[in-house]
């Protein structure tokens, strides 16, 4: 007999007459002649209830039936006496499948998210962290499904890499070599040429490049995978290993590019709102009370653009007193961009024209020669979740770039190619896939969308 999932059981049109549940008991209660069962498999949010009877040939067995234990029930769908339900099953027969004892941690409700982090295998089988992670997976599918439609080609950008995208040096280094005692050269620096790949190596930080080379050959492209930043970051928004979504479009400058990120995050707030409802009705319950207002808000309203040099104005004459100084030429931190999103702007905001001192290499300058076409999507609660640009196309422009990042020529010659054959304008962003899904889920640290997070000090698992 074939596996009915929770959720199909729940959603059914009519009765059934036999039908085969298995998952997890929630919790039990007993009554004389029978046990109520909350049987939940984490295909919805919600349990089953199932009802055995006194007179069930296994029925000796119930006190195996334990929270947290895993158990098979064949029997009937019927419509549910009980409010809050529509279908129940009334069991023929049930087994226990794995018990689990009075030490299974997750016997009531109410733990703090710190203790369920360090029980991060286990926390999937609860309401909220079941509720995570099918918006998780719904929210990918949603990425790929708005790029295919609209024919843009998945590219598969490299993991290891021997460039940094970012110029940040935040990498984390790839390598075989003894850390006891690697080969050194006479001067004392190792000596990587005799490492793996026979260069330096790293996780990459960003699939940018690589994708930019797609862009100029197969004009819409899109990467979505892991990255990675040894960044020593101690916030709710920073993760050592992240997901990002960087599409890269040629024949397009930086309007074209806010206009795909606007669209982009609202297609996918719209999917989830339609293809995750039950769960999101939970975090709008249970995590975040303003959830579904502010998601339905952001749907509705254009997001507010605004250049760099407007946004350190309004910063500057707020009067509101920042922890650290506004100053023009200075990264914006995030108690800044919270503040336009949150306070000022009362929505999402696309920040863009930044001055050149402070973004990497690749991004085209301005005619001000001061500024470069970058921009940035702040949204409540969280500040940024996309960073983007137009890139520089011409090749003069971004020799002088390199040389100014004090990056070396032969390490980018790849890149500079596409500048010295057939260049186009072109641009893209990167999304922060766990950011996103704060947003979408309210939940206010990233350590708690992601299934094992890595953070400084903490990569268990
Ligand atoms: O702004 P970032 O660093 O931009 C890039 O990497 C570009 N190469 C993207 C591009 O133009 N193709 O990162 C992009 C986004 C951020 O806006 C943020 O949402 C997310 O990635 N992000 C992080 N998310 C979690 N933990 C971290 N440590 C993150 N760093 C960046
Ligand atoms: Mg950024």
């Amino acid at each position: 007999m074939k596996r009915t999932l929770v959720k199909d059981a729940l959603s059914c049109p009519a009765p059934l007459d036999a039908v085969l549940l298995q998952g997890w008991v929630r919790t039990r209660r007993d009554n004389k002649t029978f046990s109520f069962i909350e049987l939940n498999d984490g295909s919805c949010l919600k349990s089953i209830q199932v009802i055995a009877d006194a007179t069930l040939p296994g029925y000796g067995h119930i006190e195996k039936v334990t929270t947290g234990a895993s158990i098979e029930v064949r029997g009937k769908l019927v419509a549910s006496k009980g409010a809050g339900q529509t279908w129940e099953v009334i069991a023929e027969s049930f087994t226990v499948v794995g018990e689990a004892d009075a030490t299974f941690p997750l016997q009531k409700k109410g733990h703090t998210l710190e203790f369920l982090r360090e029980i991060a295998h286990l926390r999937p089988r609860s309401n909220l962290f079941g509720a995570v992670f099918r918006v998780r997976s719904r929210l990918a599918f949603a990425i790929h499904q708005f790029f295919q439609e609209k024919a843009f080609v998945y590219v598969h950008t490299p993991i290891i890499t021997a460039s940094d995208c970012e110029g940040a040096g935040e990498l984390f280094r790839v390598t075989t070599l003894d850390a006891k005692a690697p080969p050194l050269r006479e001067d004392g620096a190792v000596e990587f040429e005799r490492d793996f790949f026979r260069r330096s190596t790293y996780l990459t930080v960003s699939g940018q490049l690589e994708a930019e080379v797609f862009a100029c050959a197969l004009s819409n492209v899109y990467t979505f995978g892991p990255t990675f930043r040894a960044e020593n970051s101690h916030t709710s928004r920073h993760a050592s290993e992240f997901w990002m979504i960087e599409p890269e479009m040629a024949f397009c400058d930086l309007g074209g590019d806010m206009d795909l990120a606007e669209e982009f995050v609202k297609y996918l707030i719209r999917d989830v709102r339609s293809h995750c409802a039950a769960d999101l009705e939970f975090f709008g319950k249970f995590v975040d009370k303003e959830l579904l207002p502010r998601l339905d808000f952001v749907l509705e309203r254009p997001f507010q653009r605004c250049s760099y040099t407007e946004a350190i104005a309004i910063l500057e004459t707020c009067g509101k007193k920042f922890e650290y100084p506004v100053a023009y030429g200075a990264n914006l931190q995030s108690e800044h961009e919270r503040y336009l999103t949150e306070e000022h702007f009362k929505c999402p905001v696309t920040l863009y024209n930044y001055p050149k001192e402070i973004k990497p290499f690749y991004m085209r300058l301005n005619e001000d020669n001061r500024t470069v076409a970058a921009m940035d999507v702040l949204v409540p609660g969280i500040g940024e979740i996309i960073g983007g640009s137009q890139r520089e196309e011409r090749l003069e422009i971004i020799r002088a770039n390199l040389a100014a990042h004090k990056l070396p020529e032969k390490d980018y010659a790849w890149y500079l190619d596409l500048r010295r054959y057939g260049t186009v304008p072109h641009a893209g962003f990167g999304l922060g896939f766990e950011r996103m899904l704060m947003f979408v889920t309210g939940v206010a640290n990233i350590r708690d969308v992601i299934p094992f997070a890595r953070t400084p000090g903490v990569a268990e698992f």
